[in-house]
């Protein structure tokens, strides 16, 4: 990362790194003002950051050798395809020749992704959005607080150098996507890194999520199919206009169903503008289509223990896996992150995917999230997580969850009741954590190249 403090790195880090982990590639962020806050402590008033205060500038140097030191260890650590985001200010020539020789000697690829704003405005408000929340600024005042930090970013003005080096790869992002400079992208994977960057934006949004109603094989407890709705999930589709009205208010929503039977009847009294896309239909359950899972446990019995054992990369045979699927949502996905006001009517697995992308789910979570019947759930992503809430309707309907290791989905027989889940008037919000960013510090000595 590149860019002066309150440009959005952190949260940009974040983002990728969701975006990769979600697509099963092994991400992790180095901080480096995590580095300097475990070496310095917290509350270091802005006159730590003058780049004439050598002590200080010994200690920040240390700071961001540890966390490089510490990246590299950690390419040599894991396996696979692995992405380090190095989250630091960056913010000079001197600085990024050196990342770019130490990581590159080591065959490790580097692309820059610069954050350039001179939106007053917009640095005011992510100062007041996560910098007086910062570790850095606890129980300060406010705005002494912020006074401080402004005198903080003025002192990184001072040496402040954009990018220019045309040998390096990288990508600017200028006042928050009103444009991109983009250089020497080489590789597939900086390309996927370079076109979500460029569907980002951070308007405040929410998004809703619901599953469509009780279906006629969700009743017969079997898989996949296109069958209609029953009584019941007929009954959802004609309250869920109130139940949007109540909660989502007057908003213009635009409502995205999948292409099946059962999302489409669900959408059906919405009067909202509708589309469907291919891409949000049910997970391709292959040769078990139509089948209950104790059928499937009888027929397929070593299909049925592997997919318990791993069920996120199990595939169908014949059909698809949930990793096959978080590939199929990927544009979904992209376009969630463009739009605002989206109303999504789909299915258990595809909602757990776009959940999981935006709770940060592992892989071995993702496919046991809860996505009950007859529920709205609706997702307010903040910088560095994401508020939910739920509203349900009273309207009864089956259990389709089935926990690992047993057969038969439905704990009781007949209508879902589930008292942690409050009804729509009384909607209880629950707040992801951030993730963590760093690694223990380790001693370390990295053999030079
Ligand atoms: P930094 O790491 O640069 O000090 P943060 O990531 O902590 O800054 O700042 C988070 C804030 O930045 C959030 O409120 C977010 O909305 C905002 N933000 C995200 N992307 C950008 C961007 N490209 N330019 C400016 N601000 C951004
Ligand atoms: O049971 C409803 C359903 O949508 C099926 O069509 C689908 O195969 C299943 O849920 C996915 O859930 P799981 O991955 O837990 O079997």
């Amino acid at each position: 990362m590149v860019g002066l403090p309150a440009r959005g790195k952190t949260y940009i880090s974040y983002k990728v790194s969701r975006y990769l982990t979600w697509l099963g590639i092994k991400t992790h962020i180095f901080s480096v003002g995590n580095y300097r806050r475990k070496i310095a402590g917290l509350n270091l008033p802005h006159t730590f950051f003058d780049t004439n205060n050598m002590e200080a500038m010994k200690i920040r140097h240390e700071a961001a050798m540890m966390a490089l030191n510490d990246m590299i260890q950690w390419f040599f650590k894991e396996e696979g395809t692995l992405v380090g985001i190095l989250d630091a200010t960056n913010s000079s020539k001197k600085a990024r020749a050196w990342i770019n020789q130490e990581l590159t000697c080591r065959g490790i690829q580097v692309l820059f992704i610069e954050s350039i704003c001179d939106n007053e405005k917009v640095i005011m408000s992510n100062i007041k959005d996560v910098k007086l929340s910062s570790p850095d600024y606890c129980n300060r005042d406010p705005k002494a607080a912020t006074e401080d930090f402004m005198k903080r970013i003025s002192h990184y003005e001072a040496t402040y150098e954009t990018i220019t080096e045309q040998d390096l790869s990288y990508i600017k992002l200028i006042n928050v996507g009103s444009q991109y400079i983009i250089n020497m992208i080489r590789s597939y994977l900086e390309s996927r890194i370079v076109y979500y960057l460029m569907n980002l934006h951070t308007r405040p949004k929410r998004i809703w999520f619901s599953r469509h109603g009780e279906s006629l094989f969700n009743l017969e407890d079997k898989i996949g199919g296109d069958s209609g709705l029953s009584p019941r999930g007929e009954q959802y589709a004609l309250k869920l206009p109130e139940l949007v009205k109540q909660n989502i208010g007057d908003r213009p929503l635009t409502v995205w169903t999948s292409s099946m039977t059962r999302t489409i009847q669900t959408a059906r009294h919405l009067p909202f503008p509708k589309k469907q896309w291919k891409a949000l239909d049910e997970l391709d359950t292959g040769v078990c289509d139509g089948m209950t899972y104790d059928e499937i446990a009888a027929k397929y019995p070593d299909d049925f223990s592997r997919r318990d054992e791993d069920k996120f990369n199990y595939r169908y045979r014949g059909g698809e896996s949930y990793r096959d699927l978080v590939l199929r949502l990927e544009p979904v996905i992209m376009d969630l992150e463009r739009h605002e006001n989206i109303l999504i009517i789909s299915h258990q697995a595809t909602i757990r995917c776009m959940y999981a992308y935006f709770m940060g789910l592992s892989h071995e979570e993702l496919p046991y999230a809860r996505i009950p019947l007859h529920t709205i759930i609706e997702l307010k992503p903040k910088a560095f997580s994401c508020e939910e809430k739920l509203y349900k309707v009273d309207v009864g309907a089956v259990d389709t969850f089935r926990p690992k290791g047993q057969k038969s989905r439905r704990l009781t027989n007949d209508t879902f009741v589930d008292s942690s889940i409050p009804l729509a008037e009384g909607a209880s919000g629950e707040i992801a954590d951030a993730n963590t960013s760093i690694l223990p510090i380790t001693p370390i000595s990295v053999t030079p190249c």
